[in-house]
């Protein structure tokens, strides 16, 4: 494992990896998701598309990044809690941090899941990256779709709430506890 500061035991560097780089598409993934519905789609959708591209290529990406973290992860667990630390912050903190992962996992696949029941596979102008058609697997229903859908978007909502928590807990680590925490990932 790698040290930051004496005394604190750090992420090695392909969990940091892997953080940043969770963080970045999610903080690319949420917004492009939001704003979808209020692009217009006069100029034939031109610029729609391109934004469900972007969304569902993004989003995918964190997909087989959270499943790819996960399998690392199980192999290789994190550096301890900071000493001192009471137990029901730790809990909270192991809690949340499990609860990330599923979210990580389980956002996307509602997404994908409900692209193709709305009968919009990820094929052609939304193929993943823009290159690879990823196979329809089910008939177009409306109703699934919706459900799905409504889901997902409820998924994106904890994500942010949990992106608040999280930047709750490094200012209380940093600010107020001062135990090295944020430098543990940086
Ligand atoms: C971490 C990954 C993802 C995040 C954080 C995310 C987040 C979001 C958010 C916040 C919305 C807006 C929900 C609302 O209007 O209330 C959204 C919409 C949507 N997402 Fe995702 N998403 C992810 C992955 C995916 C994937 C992998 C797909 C498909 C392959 C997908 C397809 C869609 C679609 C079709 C919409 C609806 C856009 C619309 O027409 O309004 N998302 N997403």
């Amino acid at each position: 494992m790698s040290t930051t500061v004496p005394g604190v035991t750090g992420y090695t560097p392909l969990a940091k990896w892997f953080h940043w780089l969770t963080a970045g598409l999610v903080l690319a993934a949420l917004p492009t998701g939001f704003v979808i519905a209020f692009i217009s789609d006069k100029d034939d959708g031109i610029h729609k598309m391109a934004f469900y591209a972007l969304h569902e290529s993004l989003g995918l990406t964190v997909l087989l990044l959270a499943l790819a973290r996960l399998v690392w992860r199980l192999g290789h667990p994190p550096p301890p809690q900071p000493a001192g630390l009471p137990r029901g912050l730790q809990r909270a903190a192991t809690g949340l941090h499990h609860a990330a992962y599923g979210l990580l996992i389980l956002q996307p696949v509602l997404g994908f899941l409900a692209t193709n029941a709305w009968g919009f596979p990820m094929h052609g102008q939304t193929a993943y990256l823009g290159l690879i058609d990823l196979p329809k697997f089910m008939a177009a229903n409306e109703g699934l779709a919706g459900a799905l859908q409504g889901l997902h978007s409820l998924g994106g909502w904890l994500l942010l709430g949990f992106i608040v928590l999280h930047l709750g807990a490094v200012v209380l680590h940093q600010a107020i506890r001062r135990d090295g925490t944020l430098l543990r990932m940086i």
